[in-house]
C-alpha cells in the first residue's frame, strides 16, 4: 500500500490510494434474517468513499434486500411485528417524507405485490449547485416473496439551478520590500491581491497590505558649532595684546562630518601704552679738572631717557663730581722748563710728568720726555724716547700684517704672508731709525708666528728664512743705541726671546720627527732637531762640527743633555709619541746688546733655548749646559 501527501493553503488533506480508491464500497455482509422461519428478510448496505466533489462515483443503491428463511415454519407463530420493522435503516429519513409522499400515494398502489413503493426523493443536500438526494421504500410484503429483493434505499445527485457563490481568496503575499530607508526609521510591506467574490459570495476579510518597521543603521549627524564665547579679556594689560574666543562642536555623531572653520579666533586689543622707566644714558667723559694741581674737581653727567607714560624716573644722581690733581703742587724748582732740544721744543713739565710732541716727518706717533727729580730734588729733563715713533715703512708692513691676521683668525687663506715676511726681512736689512721700530717689527713677528701655527697654513723655507732673517736683522750692532732705549721701558729683550721661542715650538710641531732645520745668519744660529721621547733615553745635542758653521760659532763645543728623567712625561709605561725635545739657538752678539740690563753679565754669551714638549711639571733634575769656551753653568730651562 502506497501513500501520497498533498499540501494545500487551507490544510493537510490525505488522500488514500489502494485498490479501492473512491466509489462505492463492498457490500457489507448480510444482516441477520428479520425471522427464522416461513419466509423473512436480510440487508446489507455499503458506503460512498469518494470525496464530496467525486461522489458522482456513488449513484445508486446505498442498502438492499433479499428474502431469507423461506422454510415453513412448524408449530411455531409468526412474529408478525417482526415484518413490521423490516424498512430502511434510515426510517427517520422516511417520517421525514411521508408527508411530501401522500399526493404520489395513489399511484404507488398500483403494483401491489412488489416491495413497498419508493418515498419520494429528499430535497436535495445543497441549496445550490450540485447535491444529492435520496429515496427509501420498505418492504412489508404479506407473502415475504422474492419480489422483497432489490435496493432498499437510492441516491441520486441533484442539481439547483441556483449558482453557489463564489467566496473571495486571496492569493499568496507578495515577498516583503526592502526596508524604505537606509538608515533610520524605515518601513518594509507586502501585498496580496483578492480573487473576488463570485455570484454573492463573501469578499476577502483582512488586509490587503501589511507594513512593519526596520532599522538597518542610525544615521550619521553632521558636527554643529555652538554659538561662540564672548570675548577674553585683553591677554595684556598695556600695549598689544590678544583676546580670543572659542567655540565648541556639538556632535558628530554616527560618522558625521566634522564643524567645518575654525574653534578658535584671537583678534588684536590694545589698552593703554605700557608705562616705560626713566634710563640713564651713558655718563659723559669727566671734564677737564679744576687745576692741574694742590686738588681740584672734575665732573660728569648723564641724560636720563624717559620716563614715558607714568614710568619711574631714573634712580640717582644725573651729576657726578670727584676730586682730581689732588697732588702737591710743585715748587718752582720742581718744573722742568721749556727747552728746546734736537729741533724740538719741550713745553714746560712739571716733574714726575711727560712730556710728548709728535714724531718726525717719517714716522708717527708721539715722542715722549719724561721730567724727574735729581737727588737734589730738582727738576730735569730725562732724554726723549722714541720708542712710540714707528717709520712708515714698518707702519705698512704693521698694517699688512694686522689684515692677514684678522683673516686668518676668520680661517681664510693666507695668501700674501710670505710678501709681508719678504718685506719684513728687506726692510729690516736697513735697519731701524727709532727704537718704535724695534717693537714693530717684534709684534709683526710674534703675529706672524700665530698664523703659521694655523692649520691651514704651511710656513715655506722661505718664510722660515725670512723670519730668522729678520731676527737677525734685529740683532744688529747698528740697532744698538734703539734697543738701549727700548729696554728702557720694559723687558723687551725677554720677549724676543720668547718670540723664537714660539717660533721654534711652532716649526718643530709641523716638523716630521727626525727632520733637521738648520739657519745661519750673522747674528744667530737657528737649529731645530726634533727628536721623540723614546726608550726614556738621555737626549743631547752634541754642537760641534754643524755643517756650513759660521766663524763665531764654528769652534763651539756646547753641549746640551736632558736627562731622561725629565723627560718622563705623567705615565713612564706610556710610550707617548707626542713627546719631543727640539730646538737650539745661538745668538751671536747678545752681550752687547742685554750688557746695558742691569743683570746681564751671565748672559754675555751664546744663548741656548731647548723645548721640550709637553712642558714637564717640575724640573727635578736641572738641564746640563755645557759651555766650552766661556764658563760652565747648571740652571733651569731658560
Ligand atoms: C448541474 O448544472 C450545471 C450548470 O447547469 C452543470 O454544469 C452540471 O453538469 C450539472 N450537474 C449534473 C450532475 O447534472
Ligand atoms: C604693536 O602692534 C603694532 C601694530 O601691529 C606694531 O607696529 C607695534 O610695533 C607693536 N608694539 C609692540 C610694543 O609690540
Ligand atoms: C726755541 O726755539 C724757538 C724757535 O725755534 C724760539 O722761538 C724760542 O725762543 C726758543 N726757546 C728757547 C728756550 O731757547
Ligand atoms: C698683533 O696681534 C695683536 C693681538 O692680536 C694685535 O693687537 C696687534 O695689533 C697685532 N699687530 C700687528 C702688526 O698685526
Ligand atoms: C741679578 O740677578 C740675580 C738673580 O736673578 C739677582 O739676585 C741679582 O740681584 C741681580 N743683580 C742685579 C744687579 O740686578
Ligand atoms: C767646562 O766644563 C768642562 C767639563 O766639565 C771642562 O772641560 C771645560 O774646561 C770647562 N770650561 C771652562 C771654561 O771652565
Amino acid at each position: 500500500m502506497a501513500f501520497s501527501w498533498k499540501l494545500h493553503s487551507h490544510g493537510l488533506f490525505v488522500s488514500v490510494c489502494g485498490f479501492n480508491t473512491g466509489g462505492w464500497s463492498v457490500w457489507g455482509n448480510w444482516a441477520e434474517c428479520s425471522s427464522e422461519c416461513g419466509g423473512g428478510v436480510q440487508t446489507r448496505t455499503r458506503t460512498c468513499q469518494s470525496p464530496p466533489e467525486e461522489a458522482y462515483q456513488c449513484e445508486g443503491a446505498l442498502e438492499e434486500g433479499r428474502p431469507c428463511n423461506s422454510q415453513s415454519c412448524t408449530g411455531k407463530g409468526r412474529l408478525g411485528t417482526r415484518s413490521q420493522s423490516l424498512r430502511s435503516v434510515d426510517s427517520r429519513k422516511r417520517e421525514d417524507s411521508d408527508k411530501t409522499r401522500s399526493g404520489q400515494q395513489s399511484s404507488q398502489t398500483v403494483d401491489p405485490p412488489s416491495g413497498e413503493e419508493w418515498s419520494a426523493w429528499s430535497v436535495c443536500s445543497a441549496t445550490c449547485g450540485e447535491g444529492w438526494q435520496t429515496r427509501t421504500r420498505l418492504c412489508v410484503s404479506v407473502s415475504y416473496s422474492t419480489q422483497c429483493s432489490g435496493p432498499l434505499r437510492e441516491q441520486r445527485p441533484c442539481n439547483n439551478t441556483a449558482v453557489c457563490p463564489v467566496h473571495g481568496a486571496w492569493d499568496e503575499w507578495s515577498p516583503w520590500s526592502l526596508c524604505s530607508s537606509t538608515c533610520g526609521r524605515g518601513y518594509r510591506d507586502r501585498t496580496r491581491s483578492c480573487k473576488p467574490p463570485q455570484f454573492g459570495g463573501n469578499p476577502c476579510d483582512g488586509p490587503e497590505k501589511q507594513t512593519k518597521f526596520c532599522n538597518i543603521a542610525v544615521c550619521p549627524v553632521d558636527g554643529v558649532w555652538n554659538e561662540w564665547s564672548i570675548w577674553s579679556s585683553c591677554s595684556s594689560s598695556c600695549s598689544n595684546g590678544t583676546m580670543k574666543r572659542t567655540r565648541e562642536c556639538n556632535g558628530p555623531s554616527y560618522g558625521g562630518l566634522e564643524c567645518q572653520g575654525e574653534w578658535r579666533q584671537t583678534r588684536d586689543c590694545f589698552l593703554r601704552e605700557c608705562p616705560v622707566d626713566g634710563q640713564w644714558q651713558l655718563w659723559s667723559t669727566w671734564a677737564g679738572c679744576t687745576k692741574t694741581c694742590g686738588g681740584g674737581s672734575q665732573q660728569r653727567q648723564r641724560v636720563c631717557h624717559g620716563p614715558f607714560f607714568g614710568g619711574e624716573q631714573c634712580p640717582g644722581d644725573r651729576e657726578e663730581v670727584k676730586r682730581c690733581n689732588e697732588k702737591r703742587c710743585p715748587e718752582p724748582h720742581e718744573i722742568c722748563d721749556e727747552e728746546n732740544f734736537s729741533n724740538v721744543v719741550w713745553k714746560k713739565t712739571p716733574s714726575g710728568d711727560t712730556a710728548a710732541v709728535r714724531c718726525p716727518p717719517n714716522a708717527v706717533g708721539l715722542i715722549l720726555r719724561r721730567c724727574s727729580l735729581d737727588d737734589d730734588g730738582i727738576a730735569y729733563w730725562e732724554n726723549p724716547t722714541y720708542m712710540k715713533c714707528v717709520s712708515n715703512d714698518y707702519r705698512s708692513i704693521q698694517t699688512l700684517t694686522r689684515d692677514h691676521l684678522s683673516k686668518a683668525q676668520r680661517g681664510l687663506v693666507g695668501d700674501g704672508v710670505s710678501e709681508v715676511m719678504t718685506k719684513l726681512r728687506v726692510t729690516s736689512s736697513d735697519g731701524t731709525s727709532y727704537s718704535g721700530d724695534l717693537l714693530a717689527i717684534i709684534d709683526v713677528l710674534k703675529n706672524m708666528t700665530e698664523i703659521f701655527r694655523k692649520p691651514y697654513y704651511s710656513p715655506s723655507n722661505t718664510d722660515m728664512r725670512n723670519f730668522v732673517q729678520s731676527v737677525s736683522n734685529l740683532l744688529m750692532e747698528e740697532n744698538r743705541d734703539r734697543w738701549e732705549e727700548a729696554q728702557l721701558l720694559g723687558p723687551n729683550v725677554k720677549e724676543l726671546f720668547r718670540l723664537v721661542e714660539d717660533f721654534v715650538d711652532v716649526i718643530s710641531l709641523r716638523m716630521k720627527d727626525f727632520q733637521d732645520t738648520y739657519e745661519v745668519t750673522d747674528n744667530l744660529v737657528l737649529s731645530i732637531h726634533k727628536r721623540p721621547v723614546a726608550g726614556n733615553a738621555d737626549i743631547t745635542f752634541p754642537m760641534k762640527g754643524w755643517r756650513g758653521m759660521v766663524d763665531w760659532a764654528r769652534n763651539s763645543e756646547d753641549r746640551v743633555r736632558v736627562a731622561k728623567n725629565i723627560l718622563v712625561t705623567g705615565n713612564p709605561d706610556e710610550d707617548d709619541a707626542s713627546a719631543f725635545v727640539a730646538g737650539i739657538v745661538l745668538y751671536r752678539n747678545l752681550g752687547s746688546i742685554l750688557s746695558l740690563q742691569r743683570n746681564s753679565t751671565v748672559l754675555n754669551s751664546k744663548m741656548i733655548s731647548v723645548t721640550i714638549k709637553p712642558t714637564p711639571n717640575t724640573l727635578s733634575t736641572p738641564l746640563e749646559i755645557e759651555f766650552s769656551h766661556l764658563f760652565n753653568v747648571s740652571q733651569p730651562a731658560l
